[in-house]
């Protein structure tokens, strides 16, 4: 079901494989992480070719507790440099290592990296629309909260047309029955037309608005995200649209006591520093679970859990 299995996308994995993630994630942290050292001997490569803290350095702490070595490419000292192909690069990983995390900001980078390597390639955000340790991560942080996803009014904002934690969060979204998604961007930051197409072929109950303040009484859960700068074509464009949001202790005042705030993280000006203390912050919470997620994951990958 993992085994060996390249995880290039969210919407690859089924309800019960997910749950199955979950459970085995659940066993990590009733043991404190402390699971042995099940991949002594193994080697995991990251290759990011684009920056990240938490992913690149969530998935080097999963791999050495678990027992395993970690190489990580460091573009800027590779020789890329020289001009060696991203495909030789990769082949060179495969020939070193047991299994590799890619994160790039060219769309299909890690299928491609899949095809090329013979050992399984994890996807740690390529493109635009897919991040799919982020996804799990995100939906156990809300299955570990709240108890369930099931039932849940989930509003996700910022920027849902460039966001690839975003788009695959809501991708993850429609392997469980929630009440309710609010999209809740700026019209030029709506949703691609493939992930509303998958919201209208699922029959998921989504409203897509501009206005946090329509939705905030009723939300579970809300997913905040950054307008994503380095992504826009034109950076007047998104000058025009930097700011559109700002959410802050006051304005979470008219929403249940229950709501809890996600974010992926890194957050820029969308998200106020006076919500960190409050009972909504879930984004800590959140990026500290991408240890036991992940070590899971790469647990079930190299067959070991
Ligand atoms: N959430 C996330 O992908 O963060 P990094 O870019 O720091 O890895």
């Amino acid at each position: 079901m993992w085994k060996f299995r390249d995880v290039i996308s969210i919407l690859d994995y089924t309800r019960d494989e997910l749950e199955h993630l979950f459970s085995v994630t659940d066993v990590i942290l009733e043991r404190s992480l402390d699971v042995g050292k099940p991949l002594d001997g193994k080697i995991v490569a990251t290759a990011f070719i684009e920056p990240s803290t938490r992913t690149r350095l969530s998935f080097e702490t999963a791999a050495k507790r678990l027992g395993a070595e970690v190489i990580n490419l460091e573009p800027h000292l590779s020789s890329m440099t020289k001009g060696e192909s991203l495909t030789d690069t990769l082949r060179m990983l495969d020939d070193y290592a047991n299994l590799i995390v890619i994160r790039s900001p060219y769309e299909g980078s890690a299928k491609h990296a899949a095809d090329v390597c013979e050992h399984p390639v994890i996807n740690g955000g390529d493109g635009t629309q897919h991040h799919p340790t982020q996804a799990m991560i995100d939906l156990y942080t809300i299955r570990k909260l709240k108890g369930r996803i099931d039932g849940l009014e989930v509003g996700v904002l910022g920027d849902l047309k460039y966001g690839r934690a975003a788009a695959s969060f809501i991708y993850g979204l429609t392997k469980f029955n929630v009440k309710r998604i609010w999209l809740i961007s700026p019209e030029p930051l709506s949703p691609r037309p493939e992930l509303m197409d998958r919201l209208k072929r699922m029959n998921v109950d989504f409203v897509k608005t501009e206005n946090l303040e329509e939705a905030v009484e009723d939300l579970d859960i809300l997913y905040v995200t950054r307008i994503q700068k380095e992504r826009f074509p034109d950076p007047a464009e998104y000058e025009k649209l930097r700011g559109s949001y700002v959410i802050t202790k006051k304005l979470l005042s008219r929403a249940s006591e229950d709501l809890k705030v996600l974010h992926p993280l890194p957050r820029v000006d969308e998200l106020s520093n006076d919500v960190d203390d409050t009972p909504y912050q879930a984004y800590f919470i959140q990026a500290k679970l991408g240890v036991p997620v992940r070590m899971a994951l790469i647990g079930l990958v190299l067959g070991v859990f």
